[in-house]
């Protein structure tokens, strides 16, 4: 039997699009591998969204040189985010001759023909496409999903927003959203199958049908459509642009009791100026605004968002509306970024680039105030009850997630179902843990 092995790089649709790699490898009868040194075919799916996660990603192609001296049939890939960008496929070959095959983020579905191409020519491959949109053919494609319980299911790809420091629509294309009968087929097979948690996708999840492609059914639609099929399972999705998060969509949240009510609405930014430099297309009052709106509906509601601090041209009042917003919003989670600037994107050329020291002094700065947000939040949650699915049990008990993402812990009191839903009486808050029992 052949070996394969996937690194995977960035974000939840990169994730699932090596749930797609593995499928097209299986079904070529390739088997997954512990060590990367047993694999026949290793594939980098590999992200551009900082630096540091192209350099990162660069540093571990260089580890497999020493491997493949060893291995010389060994098949080595490159695809994703990172490889479609503009001449990436022949600087990698460059720097790495050991590369046989480079495609991009757009024809992640055609790994098989690449791979049986290759195998007969034994030549090395660029299927990097720069005007590629996105076609996905899903009958066919065999995901092969290593967590039995959540499921992610693209509903669009691509994004129109072009955010200035945002190398996203570049490397992903425009947006493109799926067929809805597609998506609900798909949803159904995987209730069907046993999948608890389902997670909706796409970079921009509300613009969904706002490119004609979906016979008039938009975000909402979509999401009480689905909310309405039978069986135990959860609902979620990501990402909202909050310059499009529509009160229907609230409206059809607030009044689902499959849908999670956890929400991610990255802000980025404090400040208007910063905001309107990186074309967010809101204000920070109209995102305060929607929250207070979303808040009313759902009180029980746990917000997460992204933040970068150090945009070009954040002086240190703007960098201090941003803390001032998190402290008013109030985040269970926030992902804080130092700006990174990005290839052929317009804040790459902006003048006014913020020194690295003190992009690294915001962030701590930050990540600290928020840490300390989170603990208040979570310890808040203490007497609460909280749905949590049972992922694992082990010696000391159960292992469950709440709706936020937040690992629970169990005490083995009561015979529990892994892959059940509970509700949980929340007792104590420890070690970034919530601790409860099920109520039986
Ligand atoms: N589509 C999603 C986010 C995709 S990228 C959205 O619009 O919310 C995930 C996060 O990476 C972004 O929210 C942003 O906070 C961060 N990010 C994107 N480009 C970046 C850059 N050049 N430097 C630092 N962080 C960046
Ligand atoms: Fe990037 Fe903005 Fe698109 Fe998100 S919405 S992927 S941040 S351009
Ligand atoms: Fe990275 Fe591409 Fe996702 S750049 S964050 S893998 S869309």
């Amino acid at each position: 039997m052949k070996g394969y092995y996937i690194y995977t790089y960035g974000c939840q649709m990169n994730v699932h699009e090596t749930e797609k790699l593995a499928g097209i490898l299986q079904d070529r009868g390739y088997e997954l591998v512990d060590n990367v040194e047993n694999a026949d075919v290793v594939v980098f799916n590999t992200c551009c969204i900082r630096e540091s996660a192209e350099q990162k990603i660069m540093g571990n192609i260089g580890a497999i040189k020493p491997i493949k001296k060893n291995k010389k049939d060994m098949i080595v890939a490159v695809c994703g985010c990172m490889a479609q960008q503009k001449d990436m496929a022949s600087n990698l070959r460059k720097k790495f001759p050991f590369v046989d095959i480079v495609f991009g983020a757009n024809n992640i579905e055609f790994f098989g023909e690449y791979l049986d191409t290759y195998l007969e020519q034994k030549k090395f491959l660029n299927k990097v496409e720069s005007d590629k949109q996105y076609t996905e053919n899903i009958a066919g494609v065999n995901y092969v999903r290593d967590n039995p319980l959540y499921a992610y299911v693209n509903i669009m790809y691509g994004c129109n927003n072009f955010c200035t420091y945002c190398i996203v629509p570049y490397v992903r294309g425009r947006e493109k959203s799926r067929a809805p009968e597609d998506i609900y087929r798909e949803v159904k097979t995987l209730i069907d199958m046993g999948y608890k948690v389902i997670t909706l996708l796409g970079q921009n999840v509300n613009s969904y049908g706002l490119d004609g492609n979906t016979d008039g059914v938009n975000f909402a639609n979509l999401l009480k459509n689905i909310a309405n099929f039978d069986g135990n399972f959860e609902l979620r999705f990501m990402t909202s642009h909050p310059k499009d998060l529509s009160d229907e969509v609230i409206e059809v949240m607030a009044s689902n009791d499959k849908i999670s009510k956890s929400l991610h609405l990255p802000v980025q930014a404090g400040s208007n100026k910063v905001l309107k430099a990186m074309n967010r297309s809101y204000t920070k009052e109209a995102y305060l605004t929607l929250i207070d709106k979303i808040k009313t509906a759902m009180p029980s509601i746990t917000l997460s968002t992204d933040i970068i601090v150090g945009f070009p041209g954040e002086s240190d009042e703007e960098y201090q509306e941003t803390v001032d917003l998190i402290k008013k919003v109030q985040y269970h989670n926030a992902f804080i970024f130092m700006y990174s600037k990005r290839k052929g994107t317009i804040a790459e050329k902006m003048e006014n680039q913020v020194p690295i020291a003190t992009k690294r002094e915001r962030i701590h700065n930050l990540l600290e105030i928020q840490h300390e947000i989170s603990e208040q939040l979570f310890n808040k949650m203490v007497g609460t009850t909280q749905r949590v699915l049972i992922d694992s049990e082990n010696e000391k008990g159960y292992v469950a997630k709440a709706q936020c993402g937040k690992v629970v812990k169990l005490t083995k009191d009561a015979k529990l179902k892994i892959g059940e839903f509970y509700d949980v009486e929340i007792t104590d808050y420890k070690k970034g843990n919530l601790i409860g029992n099920a109520k039986l």
